[in-house]
């Protein structure tokens, strides 16, 4: 998650190599970065990381939050730095504790998706302690990744249902269709850039118009016609029931 948001962000034109500091923990890690991120400074050094930032962005496995912070602690500036967790399943009150700073200090959890990397993510954000400009500031860093929504962390939940786990839920859609389309006649990559193309198209044509999804499908479907009994197969086999049971099961 950490590449993708760097590389994110240097597509998004927003941030240049040289602006980036990335760390890992092995040298493996660190001959990813170098192969994959050219021109961003890497190191194995966490807090020569943290001194030399703005903004900090942990993004480690949520139970390698503590040692990160317990090595960076000595490193940071709560009065010029902001530091952004992207770690699933630690609270801002964790973090804080975690941090044990004299004064309380302005964090922020965002959870973005793995198309960021395609600066076509949705990236939740929420805050604690912090002034409207640093939200803007943390806001503005993840809208050049796509689309940010500032919300409160009783939401991080369902919006990483929808936005995350629904990554892999609209790419089963995908890959379902895939396989419907070579048993209807398509060789195996005909079928798969006709869905991504369709499946991007239905996007578009939603985002771009403000349509509910359900006009839209109007528009399609002809009295009688094939499109009505296509959706209503795929209805009696239980699609909305089993779209809404996996992002419940998610929480
Ligand atoms: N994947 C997602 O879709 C997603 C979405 C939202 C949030 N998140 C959150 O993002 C975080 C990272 O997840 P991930 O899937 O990207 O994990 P990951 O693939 O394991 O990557 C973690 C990276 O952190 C590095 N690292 C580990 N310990 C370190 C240390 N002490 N110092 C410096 N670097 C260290 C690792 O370096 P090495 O390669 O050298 O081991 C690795 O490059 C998690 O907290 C997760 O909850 C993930």
């Amino acid at each position: 998650m950490g590449g993708a948001i760097a590389r994110g962000l240097i597509a998004s034109g927003s941030w240049q190599a040289a602006d980036l500091i990335c760390t890992a923990k092995s040298d493996s890690g660190l001959a990813r970065i170098h192969a994959s991120l050219p021109g961003v400074q890497a190191t194995r050094d966490n807090p020569l990381a943290a001194s030399e930032a703005d903004i900090i962005i942990l993004a480690v496995k949520p139970w390698f939050i503590g040692e990160v912070i317990e090595e960076i602690r000595p490193a940071l500036d709560f009065g010029r730095q902001l530091i952004v967790s992207v770690a699933a399943g630690i609270s801002l009150q964790e973090m804080e504790l975690l941090l044990a700073a004299p004064e309380p200090p302005a964090l922020f959890r965002a959870i973005p998706n793995t198309a960021v990397e395609v600066l076509d993510g949705v990236t939740f954000i929420c805050r604690q302690n912090a002034t409207d400009e640093q939200t803007a500031l943390v806001h503005g860093l993840f809208a050049a990744l796509g689309y940010t929504m500032v919300t409160d962390e009783q939401h991080l939940a369902a919006g990483t249902a929808l936005a995350s786990c629904g990554m892999a839920f609209a790419m089963r859609y995908m890959r379902a269709a895939m396989e419907g389309g070579v048993e209807l006649g398509f060789r195996p990559g005909e079928a798969a850039r006709i869905v991504e193309h369709t499946v991007h198209g239905a996007a578009s044509l939603l985002l771009q118009s403000g349509m509910h999804p359900e006009v839209a499908i109007d528009q399609v479907t002809t009295a009688g016609g094939i499109t009505i009994k296509g959706l209503n197969a795929m209805e009696r086999s239980g699609f909305t029931a089993a779209v809404i049971d996996g992002l419940k099961a998610c929480r």
